[in-house]
């Protein structure tokens, strides 16, 4: 509870937070009916990642998902032998992603909450993978995911991202026009630019457009989102 003072930058933050719609709830409501045809919602890795490890572009090591909603990519990658710590703000969905890694008999180490109250071992993670979750983020907690990624990566780990691309999927608003209009309106488009500027501080390793996958592929794949590897320096 707060008594609506603002202190410091936390407080302003989340002042901000609260202009907007509940995030769990929202979510929840999202994940209530699974059999309604959300693409997202099959039980199928996103193909961008599978061809991260098939190439040994990125090996197994200790991994953190952000938004990790139903748990499919968080399952894949524990099956590729990765450690796996994933988050998502709704219940249903860590709920469900439970359900899945028991059916895969693989373990995976969710957590219910925010991406920003997650309490993790600093620069421990040879990959943090955000699979459509940066797109639904507010941009003024832009900073602090930049933050996130940037103090829980180990130096020389992977960032992967897939976004909404702009003028295929998304709003095509600006940051200050969220605030006017109180609303994302069902994520933000990003540009190439944008990411790429928003992202500088990591080394780009690959950028592209997903791949549409073929029924009957077993990956997931749309067009209208952006796949992006990047990696944090090595000191
Ligand atoms: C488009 S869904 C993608 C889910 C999953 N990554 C997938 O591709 O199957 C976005 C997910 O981000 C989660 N999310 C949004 N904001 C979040 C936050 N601040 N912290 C944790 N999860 C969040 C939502 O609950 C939702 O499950």
């Amino acid at each position: 509870m707060t008594d609506e003072t603002i202190y410091g930058h936390e407080d302003t933050l989340k002042m901000l937070d609260a202009l907007f719609r509940e995030e769990g709830e929202w979510w929840d409501q999202f994940y209530a009916d699974k059999n309604k045809g959300i693409p997202f919602f099959k039980d199928q890795p996103d193909e961008n990642l599978v061809e991260y490890f098939d190439t040994g572009c990125i090996t197994p090591g200790k991994t953190l998902e952000l938004g990790c909603g139903g748990g499919r990519n968080a399952v894949y990658l524990a099956k590729q032998g990765c450690s796996v710590d994933a988050a998502d703000i709704s219940r249903a969905a860590i709920d469900w992603g439970t359900d899945r890694a028991a059916t895969h008999q693989v373990k995976v180490n969710f957590s219910c909450c925010s991406i920003f109250e997650l309490e993790l071992e600093p620069a421990s993670y040879d990959l943090i993978y955000d699979s459509g979750c940066l797109h639904h983020i507010y941009p003024h907690r832009r900073a602090s995911y930049l933050e996130l990624v940037d103090r829980m990566l180990k130096p020389g780990g992977y960032f992967g991202l897939t976004c909404f691309a702009a003028g295929s999927m998304g709003a095509e608003i600006t940051d200050w026009e969220v605030y006017r209009q109180r609303s994302m309106r069902g994520g933000l488009g990003y540009t190439e630019e944008k990411l790429k500027t928003i992202f500088s501080g990591l080394e780009l390793i690959r950028f592209r457009r997903m791949r549409e996958t073929a029924p009957g592929e077993e990956l997931f794949g749309e067009a209208f989102l952006w796949t992006a590897l990047f990696r944090k320096k090595a000191v």
